[in-house]
């Protein structure tokens, strides 16, 4: 396979874990998590009781740490120095501090240094919020994934439910909502599709279907 660069962006639960996870699977590339890397500096943070807000704290934790992303087949591990953080960074009081942390350009400067060095072979399927945009402007294939707001809070609400998790529809559509508003509206980086990314709207759609749309657009482009 010819090697190129694959950018999935979109909101919060639009499925592009998933749907970038199998992407990478099925053409041997590897599958990089930004917002992992993200959530990882804000699990860390609320650990040392750090204040989200304050970018010079923020900055001087993450200084001092190593974000590792470890593929192992479907799944994937985030560690942090050597502590296994991937189920900790999944926290609901992670994923509603992350946006904050996410704010501050210091960071994304020093996150997106790291996307781009990770991103060097060209056989990378990157998610995240900004990666058409500005980790990856070169990327051959770029997809921005959406669905309404309602359906990715039903999906998520689903998932809980598969786990045993307890779960409140109404709360998960706020906290996604307003999660939507703090990356969409933020000064550096927001989230906001490419101008040449391929927008794919997964409300009535399958996982497998918009994993076909998006290796027919990587076969188009290759
Ligand atoms: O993709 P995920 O929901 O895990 O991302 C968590 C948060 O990390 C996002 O809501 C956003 O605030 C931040 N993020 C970002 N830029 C990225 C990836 C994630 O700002 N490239």
């Amino acid at each position: 396979k010819q090697p190129i660069n694959i950018s999935i962006d979109g909101p919060a639960g639009a499925g592009k874990s998933t749907v970038a996870r199998q992407v990478a699977d099925a053409l041997s590339f590897t599958y990089i998590d930004t917002g992992a890397m993200y959530r990882a500096l804000t699990y860390e943070a609320l650990k040392h009781h750090v204040d989200v807000h304050n970018e010079a704290r923020v900055m001087s934790l993450l200084k001092d740490m190593e974000i590792t992303l470890e593929n192992e087949g479907m799944t994937s591990r985030v560690y942090v120095n050597e502590e296994d953080v991937t189920d900790a960074v999944r926290l609901n009081e992670v994923t509603n501090n992350v946006s904050f942390i996410a704010k501050h350009e210091k960071i994304r400067i020093e996150m997106v240094k790291k996307q781009q060095e990770m991103a060097e072979s060209k056989r990378t399927v990157m998610d995240g919020r900004d990666i058409g945009t500005a980790v990856l402007p070169d990327a051959e294939v770029k997809v921005f994934l959406t669905a309404s707001v309602e359906e990715r809070a039903r999906r998520r609400h689903q998932e809980h439910l598969d786990k045993g998790i307890p779960s409140d529809l109404s709360v998960l559509i706020e906290e996604i909502a307003r999660r939507d508003k703090i990356d969409s509206e933020r000064e550096f980086a927001p989230l906001k599709k490419a101008h040449d990314a391929v927008e794919v709207d997964s409300t009535s759609m399958s996982i497998e279907e918009v994993i076909q749309t998006i290796l027919q657009l990587v076969r188009e482009r290759t």
